[in-house]
């Protein structure tokens, strides 16, 4: 294991969360950004489908785009596709998680200049014990506070199924985790998370895929 992913495994570990420097560089870092104009330009251009979400916000008719579900299911999405099937984030999940690992679910989360709104405090799900679902994050722009980082209670994936997520984010403390393009944020799905709304004129995109042991019954 690199020094990196060493850290990166303990503290997954004792806090529900890492961030992975550099997982994803040059080339195809370059052609997953230029796949992700494309479908947020097909979105503006009136693309509509089930896995494109999208809200309108009040007293304004333009749609705003937030998630592209089943990314790696979309036809003009064929890079995402290969990145789901195999590849460093296969690696750095099979890393993490300390055994054979295969993808479950993917998406694009978009937050558009100056309009992205928040993620409500919640915890993806908790029907599974710690440490065996986690989601990897990998960040196609720079993600800080100013335009709409993650924010996690750190430990939280440890408390009980059924804890009270508004307690726990009030409990604290919440740390906000920025990112570098190219960068991985893993956390623990059952970890208690949020991401900040976006008031900056920077895009903030990331594709989240989540890994299970391979040995997992598919739903
Ligand atoms: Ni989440």
């Amino acid at each position: 294991m690199s020094a990196p992913a060493v850290d990166a495994f303990s503290r997954l570990r004792a806090d529900g969360y890492a961030v992975v420097p550099a997982v994803v560089t040059d080339v195809l870092l370059e052609r997953l950004c230029a796949e992700a104009d494309a479908l947020v330009t097909a979105f503006e251009r009136g693309q509509r489908s089930d896995d494109f979400w999208h809200f309108t916000r009040d007293g304004e008719s333009a749609p705003v785009l937030y998630r592209v579900h089943n990314l790696h299911q979309q036809p003009s999405a064929p890079v995402a596709a290969v990145l789901f099937a195999a590849g460093p984030l296969h690696h750095l999940a099979e890393t993490l998680l300390g055994r054979p690992a295969r993808a479950r679910v993917s998406a694009m989360i978009v937050k558009m200049p100056h309009v992205a709104a928040a993620v409500p405090w919640h915890r993806d799900r908790t029907d599974v014990a710690p440490g065996t679902a986690i989601n990897l994050s990998l960040f196609l722009d720079d993600s800080d506070t100013g335009n709409g980082c993650l924010e996690f209670v750190p430990g939280s994936h440890l408390l009980a199924d059924d804890a009270d997520v508004d307690q726990a984010r009030t409990a604290g403390p919440v740390l906000p985790v920025g990112a570098k393009a190219g960068d991985v944020a893993v956390h623990d799905v059952r970890i208690v998370h949020a991401s900040r709304p976006n008031a900056s004129a920077r895009p903030r995109r990331s594709l989240v895929i989540e890994f299970v042991p391979a040995d997992t019954e598919s739903p």
